[in-house]
């Protein structure tokens, strides 16, 4: 499926289906009058019919006579046009794709007010992402239920051509991480996401390195953290670090560090039924959206360097599992007693967080689905953020703003460490259930020295068990555009 944008006027457009977005009881006005003139009042009539008020997140729609130049009529309610954000720009696109799958071609027509480039960008995403599902596990797709679009034109943006290609490579990423994630962990290992990592890395010429057993028990005291998680395991653990430099001096040096657990059972302290741990094929979702984010930077290309950091392995039990009470050691030297093997997330972070900090960076960001106490405090659609560093936090809260995911900014109140003190070793993996997702945080603070770093908790939003906005149910490929954004801030 073909965007383009377009000078032709609404009078003269021409295909199957026109989208208009109307304000919220407004007057039909300018061009948009005119055409409801050219219809023989077809526009007006449709808004009295249906008593369309222009709300947002409302539609209608029409066939039309044989006559007219379209035919199909959908009007899409934007509320007040002072109100309307870019993210509305971006639901908005959604919305009108979805009600035009089934046609060939599709005209769409907003009021535009505020940065084009921004808002092109945004209903390119908006069109693309909310057309997307993942096919690639049933045996038969019927005709009807694929996207017949095969031109969407973006009428009064004329000259974004590169506002679309931009959007257009940041979908490829988030796309990426939807299929990553909605894989099932009997397709989706350890080994294959790093044979994933390799394919990028080959295909848009990134540096690549895996790091297997040995070199993991080599690196500074021993990764024992994320190699204790691993050791149930009868898949081999795979380290993964793609990098990507640009062509001149980098401006800025940044790692970001994914939560890769291509299955998380819970361990010896096993997930039970309806815990979720039918989903848990989603715990590398924090790792998807770095693969995904790395796919597009690479296109991308922009003056910064990248370090993208996955410790991938599953949480399995055996007889040789790690045992609550067990007592590991990060490669940074801090033991940690594990009192329950289900808070496995963070022992991976631990020596991925050491790992990022050796490359001399400017700034750390993880990404993990660390904690259902997160779900329980934000909900499904909000994630988690931590920072040690205002500014940082600043500057991937605007990054998200752009990207219309949100973030919410919770306290690293050091006193909850209290709950994490061991009679036997440095720290425990877990603490009380009150305030799971900030010990959860502070437990990883223990593995940066001083490095600017943010953690952000994406256990709600990488997964929907509903369609909604810009997906269509399953993965959503959560936090790829925020990374994309923040990288080239
Ligand atoms: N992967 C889970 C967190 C999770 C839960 C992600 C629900 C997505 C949806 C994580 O490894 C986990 O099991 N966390 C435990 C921590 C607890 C043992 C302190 C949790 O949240 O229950
Ligand atoms: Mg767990
Ligand atoms: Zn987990």
């Amino acid at each position: 499926m073909q965007i383009t944008a377009t000078a032709t006027s609404l009078l003269d457009w021409q295909g199957t289906t026109l989208a208009l977005g109307i304000e919220e009881k407004a007057e039909l006005t300018g061009e948009i009058k005119q055409l409801d003139e050219k219809l023989s009042g077809a526009i007006s009539e449709l808004i009295a019919d249906e008593k369309f008020e222009g709300k947002p997140a409302t539609s209608v729609s029409t066939r039309l006579s044989g006559n007219s130049s379209f035919r199909k009529l959908i009007l899409v309610g934007l509320g007040k046009l002072a109100d309307l954000s870019t993210d509305d720009y971006r639901n908005s696109a959604a919305a009108i794709a979805k009600l035009a799958k089934k046609d060939a071609s599709l005209g769409i027509n907003l009021p535009i007010e505020g940065d084009k480039v921004a808002i092109t960008q945004a209903i390119t995403e908006g069109i693309h992402l909310s057309l997307h599902q993942d096919n690639r596990f049933k045996s038969e797709v019927k005709e009807d239920q694929k996207s017949q679009l095969e031109t969407v034109e973006l009428l009064g943006l004329a000259g974004q051509e590169a506002a679309i290609a931009k959007a257009e490579t940041i979908v490829s990423g988030v796309l990426l991480a939807r299929e990553l994630v909605n894989a099932p962990a009997n397709e989706l290992t350890p080994i294959t996401m790093a044979e994933t990592a390799q394919s990028i890395a080959q295909e848009y010429g990134l540096e690549i390195k895996i790091l297997e057993q040995a070199e993991c028990e080599n690196f500074k005291q021993g990764m024992g953290s994320y190699l204790g998680v691993a050791r149930a395991s009868d898949i081999p653990p795979k380290f993964i670090h793609l990098t990507y430099k640009p062509q001149g001096t980098a401006k800025r040096k940044i790692a970001i560090v994914g939560k890769s657990l291509t299955f998380d059972s819970g361990g010896l302290n096993l997930k039970t039924g309806g815990s979720g741990i039918e989903t848990m094929k989603m715990d590398m979702g924090g790792g998807a959206a770095t693969l995904g984010a790395a796919k597009a930077i690479a296109q991308l290309k922009p003056d910064v360097e990248v370090h993208f950091i996955c410790a991938a392995t599953e949480n399995m039990i055996s007889g040789k599992a790690m045992r609550p009470g067990d007592i590991l050691k990060a490669s940074n030297g801090k033991t940690i007693e594990v009192n329950n093997t289900d808070a496995e997330g963070r022992l991976t972070l631990a020596d991925a967080l050491v790992y990022a900090e050796s490359l001399e960076v400017e700034a750390i960001v993880d990404l993990a689905t660390l904690t259902g106490a997160c779900i329980v405090a934000l909900g499904n659609d909000i994630a988690g953020m931590w920072s040690n560093n205002e500014n940082l936090a600043q500057e991937l809260k605007n990054a998200a703003q752009a990207a219309g995911e949100k973030f919410w900014q919770l306290p690293m109140e050091e006193k909850y460490f209290e709950g994490l003190k061991s009679q036997i070793a440095d720290m425990k993996n877990t603490g009380p259930r009150a305030g799971g997702s900030i010990t959860a945080a502070l437990f990883l603070k223990q593995f940066i020295n001083d490095t600017p770093w943010a953690h952000l908790d994406v256990a709600g939003p990488v997964w929907a068990d509903k369609p909604d906005g810009t997906h269509n149910g399953g993965a959503t490929g959560f936090a790829v555009t925020t990374l994309v954004n923040w990288i080239l801030t």
